[in-house]
């Protein structure tokens, strides 16, 4: 066997998908326009680079079909992991808040940004069937008035300004095509998560990071699935008449990360203005202004031209859906005749969820044979096979006992790794699983 490395673990798009020629030629016009150059050098506004904020309403409308989407609903920010950590920043007090719900398996990285935020013990893993978030068991859990650690309502740690509230709950997901698990909610699921949050006062925090790469794209419009964000805003007359306060229970986190490049560190947030406001005077954004402003201003060029539009459906998708056909065809070759395969349904194929594409995203969500563990079968895929998978256990809630387990789960990415090796690193797989029930 070769001892080239495979790697199927690293989640970030293959260098030959960087559109530097793009980036290079928008750079060179926005630096070259003496105007344009002045602000895009200098500290931006709070809620971010005019330019970008428009041209992103413009294009997050016509994609969604949301014509309500205005810049005034959009604040920029360094990528959706950066403004994760300014949304409980202002959004959340760890004396008044009481848990973070995750759906399990959950974005593992997004638990230390929880815990840097004084919810360390209080985060709940929340299990997901096949149209979504469990929204009986979140519910249960929310009237038992849920929470361990410390937490009363009296005092806060934080000032609370007008501009801004503190939410009892945050739900955290990513709804189409979840990192792991690749599955998407329905849009009658995504319906009841927004009513119960704004039942419980809990804020609805949606990675929206893979929605724009589906495929095939044929026959994707208009059929692409609500945001909660989009929910929220049309569900029972929307925030303002639905809540008593009106900052809404659902935001959308936009990333250029997975469509562009993870070096632009650029992303935005949609949500009420009232809620956009508030996120807009987080501190670190008051002290200069919003992040990444000459980033923005070159995304913002390469939007208003249709360039990052032309690069994700003429390059980026024919590619990711090339590259996913080649595992899932390798997937259904040499892993499912020894039991093993994708679990949860690609989404054209539930029959609920409402969805036509046949896959999207960067993962495919792996279940071993049993009695084959994820981390035994991680490192003898690692030692013997030379493939790198990501073991289930990562992508459990940190720190709550009752997470659900994940092990007999492995993470796939079929975005990194040279295309011309997909297949061979499945058949390796395939191996391994092979040798291991052989052993058993
Ligand atoms: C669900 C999810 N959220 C956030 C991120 C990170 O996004 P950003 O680079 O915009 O911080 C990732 C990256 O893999 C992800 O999968």
């Amino acid at each position: 066997m070769s001892h080239q490395i495979i790697d199927l673990f690293t989640g970030w798009p293959s260098p030959k998908l960087l559109p530097a020629s793009r980036l290079l030629e928008a750079s060179q016009r926005v630096l070259s326009d003496p105007d344009v150059a002045a602000s895009a050098l200098q500290y931006g506004p709070d809620p971010g680079c005019a330019a970008l904020r428009e041209a992103i309403a413009e294009w997050i409308n016509d994609f969604y079909s949301a014509p309500w989407t205005m810049p005034s609903r959009i604040c920029i920010s360094g990528g959706a992991s950066q403004s994760l950590a300014c949304i409980l920043q202002v959004y959340t007090d760890p004396t008044y808040t009481k848990n973070i719900f995750m759906i399990a398996p959950t974005y593992h990285l997004a638990c230390k940004v929880f815990e840097d935020n004084g919810f360390a013990g209080r985060l709940k893993a929340v299990p997901e069937d096949e149209q979504g978030i469990d929204i009986d068991y979140l519910e249960n859990f929310l009237l038992k008035g849920a929470v361990t650690g410390s937490c009363s309502s009296k005092t806060y740690l934080k000032t609370l300004e007008p501009s801004k509230k503190f939410y009892k709950y945050v739900i955290y997901t990513v709804p189409t095509f979840s990192n792991p698990s690749g599955k998407t909610m329905t849009a009658h699921r995504r319906r009841q998560l927004v009513r119960l949050a704004r039942r419980h006062d809990a804020l609805v925090i949606a990675d929206d990071i893979y929605d724009q790469l589906q495929w095939p794209q044929e026959r994707l419009r208009p059929h692409v699935l609500p945001r909660l964000v989009d929910i929220d805003h049309e569900l029972d007359g929307g925030p303002a008449r639905a809540t008593a306060d009106g900052f809404g229970n659902a935001i959308s986190n936009g990333s250029f990360s997975k469509i562009l490049a993870p070096g632009c560190r650029t992303g935005w947030v949609e949500a009420t203005e009232k809620f956009i406001d508030g996120l807009a005077k987080c501190g670190s954004t008051r002290s200069g202004g919003s992040a990444s402003q000459l980033t923005a201003t070159v995304i913002a060029d390469l939007l208003h031209r249709g360039d990052l539009t032309e690069h994700i459906n003429h390059c980026l998708i024919p590619a990711l859906e090339r590259r996913y056909r080649l595992m899932m065809d390798a997937i259904q070759r040499y892993l499912e005749p020894l039991g093993a395969g994708v679990k949860g349904m690609p989404p054209s194929l539930n029959q609920t969820s409402g969805a036509v594409c046949d896959g999207g995203g960067y993962f495919v969500w792996i279940e071993l044979p049993y009695p084959i563990t994820s981390r035994e079968f991680a490192i003898r895929a690692r030692d013997q096979a030379h493939v790198l998978v990501a073991e289930g256990p990562l992508f459990e809630v940190n720190g709550d006992e009752r997470s659900m387990k994940c092990d007999r789960e492995v993470r796939i990415c079929f975005t990194w790794e040279d295309e011309t090796l997909l297949t061979e690193g499945i058949q390796r797989l395939g191996n391994v699983i092979s040798d291991m029930l052989g052993e058993n």
